[in-house]
Parts: structure tokens; C-alpha cells; sequence
């Protein structure tokens, strides 16, 4: 395929590179003429293991070619590759002034173009970027609308310097978000060779994902780092301890607790949270991401309360009462917390649980019951229609499978508050309103 490619930085000069390797017809765009003249000599403008004998490569066979000149290049190709710079603005926020920029030109070349053109942005970008900011851009400059006459694609990129080209060909995954199916298509052909998972989705969640690795990249190194210097502090060697901590893949590195919604809670998370952050004081530091986590699930249960307060409703349904489904464990359970909270605005709460009704009567946890939440024992209901009949908000807390009786029973009237992904708008008569989708 014909491509230009936007920005020859980092990321730019490493995909023209590879694409033309792939046996694509690559024209490289920048608009600093020292970095052009570069590539055109066979050069790599930028210190990248092997990127030069790619360029060089490229450059001999003719698959590569690098240019200052926007209309050559968009005339030339069928889609745009846009790898040019995102910086922060001094307020810390996306400028997007070099992609802006890159669309205008693009644009006032695609007015001239006869043909479908597929815009690219390989430019990390917050989410609505492209949709909203710079495909008005496109359609302003070129008098065309997105999906007649050219397309939309974002497909951040996970390359590492100083391994790009050995990235380029092994990533994560590939990911593509576009506004059709068309598009993706031709995008996923680009690509084929290239290993690992190709994941195709929206434009907005292809942009989110690009962030969300991002932080959690730089939340693992912050939470290594504080766990060692707890280590340094109690004796113990960081790097050991991390090795062992890597080895569980079942819980630590694995999609375990990455399910967002529910605040946690249970027996251990937060009595052991709270007790590591004692250790690191009594040892003298102040550790912001440990620290904090308690403060955050806090603030995930004052969402969950006022997610419910803001119906303006009286009459609250909450389907499950321990912390999780399958058990009748309610040590810490948040939704004690969130029910306290209606209740000081006089709401009236009915709680459907049977493991924590059984457990009542016989369970080990009846005296945790009868101490931690004795008062909770008058909200209880034993008939899941009587719950449905009686609210006005049903609210699942937990996954406990018999749930599923429930939704069948749920009337236009009711508004549905999931916490936990129990189930989906469409499988629901009432308003339905889930945590974090
Ligand atoms: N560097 C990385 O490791 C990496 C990894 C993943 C994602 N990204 C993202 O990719 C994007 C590019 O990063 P980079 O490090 O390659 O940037 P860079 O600063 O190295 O290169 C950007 C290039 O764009 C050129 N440019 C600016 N305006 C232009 C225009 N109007 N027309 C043509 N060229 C223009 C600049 O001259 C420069 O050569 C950023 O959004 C970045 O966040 C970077």
C-alpha cells in the first residue's frame, strides 16, 4: 500500500522504516529539511538500534522516499500516517497544535484528491482528539465530510526506544478504533505480518487505551519503587522481593482486580493496606501512592452513593450485602458504608442476600453480622419480588447468580444501578446505569 508518514521523530522515522521493509511505498513527511535530506541519503536523523540499515535499505530499493511537501505526499498515497509531536501545554494538558496543523495541510490537499484517503493518527491523543477536535479540522479544510472522501483511524503506537524496530514487528497488541468497518479493514491489512493480537474498536477507546497504559506504566514504577523503599527500610531486598512478587500470575500480573466498578473491600485488602501503611510511617516515610489508595476506594464508594442519591428516589433495592458474590463475608463490605449514607438521607433500604441470611442464623459470620451490622438485619427481605415491588432503584452489588431472577421482574419504572456488571441495558426494562461504562 501507498503511505505517508507525518513526523519523522521517533515514531515516525521507525514505521516508515519498517512499513517500507514490509514492502509498503512509503513517503516520509516533516517539515524540518535537515531530517528529509537525512533519510534521503539513507540516514537515520535519530540513535535507533538498526534503524539505520532499515533506512538504508529502504531508501536503495526505492519503498522509501522523504519529502517537505504535504500535497506530493497526500496525492501519492492512500492513507496518512500521523506520528507528529503531542506535547503538554504549561498547564499540563494536550497541545494539539502540531496535529492540527498536519490536518490543515492534509485537508486543503484532500479537496484536490479524487478517491478515498484514510487519516491515521498514530500521535498519542486524549480521547475525542480526532473526533472532535481534528476531524472538523479535515472537513473544514478539505470540504469534505468524514466517511465521504476520507476516514478516520487511531492506532497509538507502544513502541520502547531504544528496542523500537524489534517493537515495531513484536507488539502488545495492535490496536485500531475507527468510525467503519472499511477502514479497519484496510488499516488491519497494512499490518499483516506484524505479531501478536489485533484488536479492533472505537476511535475514542483506541485513544483511552494509549493513556491508560501510559499510567499504569508509571503506576507500576511508582508502587515498585515505594514497595522498595518499605524493603530498603524492614530489611529486605527490593529486587528479590519484586522477582517473587512477578512470579504470581494469577493474581499480581494478571486481569484479576482490573474490573472497574465496586469499591473493594472484604477481610484483608484494606486491614492489609492499612497495616503497611502504618509499617512505612513508623520507619519515617511518607509514601503518596500507598498512602492513597485507601482515600481512592473511599471516593469510589462516595461515587457508588451518590450515583443513587442523584435518582431523587425514596424507595432503595440493593441486591447483595457481602463483598463479594458466594460468600457470606460483610467484613468491610462497602455497600455497609453506602447503605449507612442513604440512610442518614432517609431513604429506605430493602437488601436481598441469602448467603448473609443463612449466615445469620448458623454461619461463622453471625457474630460479625450481629456486631459489624446488627441494625442492617431490619432492612433484610427474603423475597427477591418483594425487593423488585417495593423500589423504586434496584442496585446490584455483588455477582451472585441468583440475581438473574431479577431481571425479568424489572418494570419500566425502575431505574437499575450496576455496580458490578451484573448484566446490560438491553436486557433491561427500566433506566439502566452501570458504575463505570
Ligand atoms: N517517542 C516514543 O517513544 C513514543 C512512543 C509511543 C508514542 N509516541 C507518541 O508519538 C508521537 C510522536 O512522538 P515522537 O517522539 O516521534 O515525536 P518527535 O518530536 O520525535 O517527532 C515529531 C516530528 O514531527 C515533525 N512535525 C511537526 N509538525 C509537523 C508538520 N506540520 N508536518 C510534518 N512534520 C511535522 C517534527 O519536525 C518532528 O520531526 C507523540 O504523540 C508521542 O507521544 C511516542
Amino acid at each position: 500500500m501507498k503511505i505517508s508518514v507525518f513526523g519523522l521523530g521517533y515514531v515516525g522515522c521507525v514505521s516508515s522504516a519498517a512499513f517500507a521493509h514490509m514492502g509498503h511505498k512509503i513517503i516520509g513527511v516533516d517539515l524540518n529539511k535537515i531530517k528529509v535530506g537525512l533519510i534521503n541519503d539513507g540516514k537515520s536523523p535519530i540513535v535507533e538500534k538498526n534503524l539505520g540499515k532499515y533506512i538504508k535499505a529502504g531508501i536503495k530499493n526505492k519503498r522509501l522516499r522523504a519529502t517537505t511537501d504535504t500535497e506530493d505526499a497526500v496525492l501519492n498515497s492512500d492513507v496518512s500516517l500521523i506520528c507528529v509531536g503531542t506535547p503538554s501545554k504549561k498547564s499540563g494538558g494536550l497541545d494539539l497544535k502540531y496535529t492540527k496543523a498536519v490536518c490543515e495541510a492534509i485537508g486543503k490537499t484532500l479537496k484536490k484528491k479524487k478517491g478515498n484517503h484514510i487519516v491515521i493518527f498514530k500521535s498519542t491523543m486524549l480521547p475525542g482528539s480526532a473526533e472532535d477536535v481534528l476531524t472538523p479540522v479535515l472537513e473544514k479544510a478539505s470540504g469534505k465530510k468524514v466517511g465521504k472522501g476520507f476516514d478516520v483511524v487511531s492506532n497509538p503506537e507502544f513502541l520502547r526506544e531504544s528496542t523500537a524496530i524489534y517493537d515495531f514487528f513484536n507488539p502488545p497488541s495492535t490496536v485500531i478504533g475507527a468510525n467503519n468497518k472499511k477502514a479497519a479493514d484496510t488499516v488491519e491489512k497494512i499490518y499483516k505480518g506484524v505479531k501478536g493480537p489485533f484488536v479492533k474498536t472505537t476511535i475514542k477507546t483506541a485513544e483511552m487505551v494509549k493513556y491508560t497504559d501510559n499510567c499504569f506504566h508509571g503506576l507500576k514504577a511508582a508502587f515498585g519503587n515505594e514497595i522498595g523503599d518499605v524493603c530498603k527500610k524492614v530489611g529486605v531486598d527490593g529486587h528479590e522481593l519484586m522477582r517473587i512478587f512477578c512470579l504470581d500470575t494469577k493474581l499480581n500480573l494478571s486481569p484479576y482486580y482490573f474490573k472497574p466498578g465496586f469499591p473493594f473491600g472484604g477481610s484483608c485488602l484494606p486491614k492489609d493496606v492499612r497495616g503497611m501503611n502504618a509499617e512505612a510511617k513508623k520507619v519515617g516515610l511518607s509514601l503518596p501512592i500507598l498512602k492513597n489508595i485507601i482515600p481512592s476506594n473511599r471516593n469510589q464508594i462516595d461515587i457508588c452513593t451518590n450515583m443513587i442519591l442523584n435518582t431523587k428516589k425514596k424507595n432503595i433495592g440493593i441486591l447483595g450485602l457481602s463483598f463479594k458474590a458466594d460468600t457470606d463475608d460483610i467484613r468491610e463490605s462497602p455497600i455497609i458504608d453506602i447503605i449507612h449514607n442513604l440512610r442518614k438521607k432517609r431513604k429506605n433500604v430493602m437488601i436481598y442476600d441469602s448467603n448473609v441470611l443463612t449466615a445469620q442464623k448458623f454461619g461463622a459470620n453471625k457474630d460479625v453480622i450481629e456486631k459489624e451490622a446488627p441494625h442492617l438485619m431490619d432492612h433484610f427481605t427474603h423475597s427477591l419480588a418483594e425487593l423488585v415491588r417495593k423500589s423504586d432503584v434496584i442496585v446490584f452489588e455483588n455477582k451472585d447468580k441468583e440475581f438473574e431472577k431479577v431481571l425479568p421482574m424489572i418494570k419500566k419504572k425502575h431505574i437499575v444501578i450496576d455496580f458490578v456488571r451484573f448484566t446490560s441495558p438491553d436486557k433491561v426494562k427500566g433506566v439502566y446505569e452501570g458504575l463505570c461504562w
